[in-house]
Parts: structure tokens; sequence; C-alpha cells
């Protein structure tokens, strides 16, 4: 059973963000035993119960009051958001902080072969991506017609694999295009990690704990610069 006075945080499992959430929040005080692969660990110290999950699912998990906090990123949380209100689902969420990691860029890419290309290239193209409500929105703002291809992971081998023309996916080294083949272009949007709330989080417990963590965070990032 599942005790609704503690503070539910959704993070992600693994991935790019899993391991600086582990350590901020750790650095908040917040004493988990994250070994063993349970979907739940519960904070010894605080009535705190952090949740681990696909990226993808946090800010829904949020949005939807399964989860009070939850860290995504910025990228993951506008994609979900236009995706939502393409449903008529509510959409709403506060972000409470910026955090300074995970920062990456959503950019467009495609094989180096084919050296600099203009935005005009896209034209009646097919480009594969994670993002396609972010991407749909941009290419219309640029007056582009171009088809997006779904594909929720491995989108930098597309063109290889004859499934796009290039690509529009999350770059962080560069190490992945380069590896791949592929050329840097255009940049969509910029994104860090944030901390997200679920608005309608009515429970003073809970309130009264997030009141403590806070000021933590803040003093965590001040430590920092
Ligand atoms: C992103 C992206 C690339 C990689 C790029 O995946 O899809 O695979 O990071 O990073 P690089 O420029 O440093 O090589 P990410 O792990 O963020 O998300 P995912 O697991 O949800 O695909
Ligand atoms: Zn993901
Ligand atoms: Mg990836």
């Amino acid at each position: 059973m599942s005790d609704n006075n503690r503070l539910r945080i959704a993070i992600q499992k693994s991935g790019r963000l899993s391991k600086d959430c582990q350590d901020l929040l750790k650095q908040l005080g917040v004493k988990l035993n994250l070994r063993e692969q349970r979907l739940i660990a519960h904070a010894t110290n605080m009535p705190i119960d952090v949740l681990r999950v696909r990226d993808d699912d946090i800010p829904g998990l949020v949005m939807d009051g399964v989860c009070d906090l939850g860290i995504v990123g910025e990228n993951v949380l506008v994609e979900s958001q236009a995706e939502r209100a393409a449903q008529s689902l509510n959409a709403e969420v506060t972000k409470l902080a910026k955090l300074d990691f995970g920062y990456c860029r959503l950019a467009l890419a495609w094989p180096q072969e084919l050296g600099q290309l203009p935005l005009s290239w896209f034209e009646g193209k097919k480009i594969a991506t994670t993002y396609p409500e972010i991407l749909k929105q941009y290419l219309k703002n640029q007056g582009i017609n171009a088809s997006t291809v779904l594909l929720s992971g491995s989108v930098e081998v597309a063109p290889r694999a004859g499934l796009a023309d290039a690509i529009c996916d999350l770059v962080s080294t560069g190490a992945t295009l380069e590896a791949n083949g592929l050329l840097q272009g255009e940049t969509i949007l910029e994104s860090n990690a944030c901390l997200i709330q679920n608005p309608s989080m009515d429970n003073q417990q809970k309130q009264a704990l997030l009141d403590t963590l806070l000021p933590r965070l803040k003093a965590v990032r001040q430590a920092k610069e």
C-alpha cells in the first residue's frame, strides 16, 4: 500500500540524467538505497519515495498526480505538454527550478557527405525524431513542409537505414552524431534538467517537507557557483 503522506519523486531510471538526479537527492539529504533494481525506493530518513522510470513517462506521471515531483529534461517536458494538449489532456505542471545539469540541444542533423545545407533543403523530406511535436511546430514556424518519422530510440541510424533523409535529435557531446557520420545543423531547442511539481498537490505534510527541501536545493546550487 502506498502511504499518501509520502512525497513521490519521479526520476529517470537509466540514462543521461540518472546519475545527476541521484547525486542531487543525496545532496538534499535524502538517504536512499538505490542498489536494488526496484521501481520504488523508499528514503530511510524522510517520508519520500523515489520512482525510477523512463524519462518520457515523467511529465505524465506528474501531470496526472501519480507523482508529486519529477526531474526531467525540458525537451521531454515540452514534447509531452504538446502531445497532451493535442489530445486535450491536462498538461499543467509547476516548474520549481531549472537545474544545472542535463544540458543538451535538440538539433537537426543529416549525412555529412551532403555538406552544409540550407533549411529549404528539408522541404518534402522525411525527418526521424523522438520529438515530433516540437519538430512539427518548428517546421511550421519556418514554413517548411516535411514529414516526421517517430522513433523512440536509435534515431541516429535512421538515414543510414533508409528510414529518413535526416534526423532531429538531442546532442550533448556530439559523439553520437560523429559516430554515425551526421552533421549537426540548426538548434531547435536548448534544454536543461528541471524540477517539476503537480500544481494541485494538496497535502500539508508533503508541502511542509517540500518547503524544507527547496531552500536546500538553492543552497546546493549556490555552493556550486
Ligand atoms: C540522446 C540522443 C543521443 C545522445 C546524444 O539520448 O538520443 O543518443 O543522447 O548524446 P551525445 O551527443 O553526447 O552523443 P538520451 O540518452 O538523452 O535519451 P534517450 O535515452 O531517452 O534516448
Ligand atoms: Zn527517453
Ligand atoms: Mg538516445
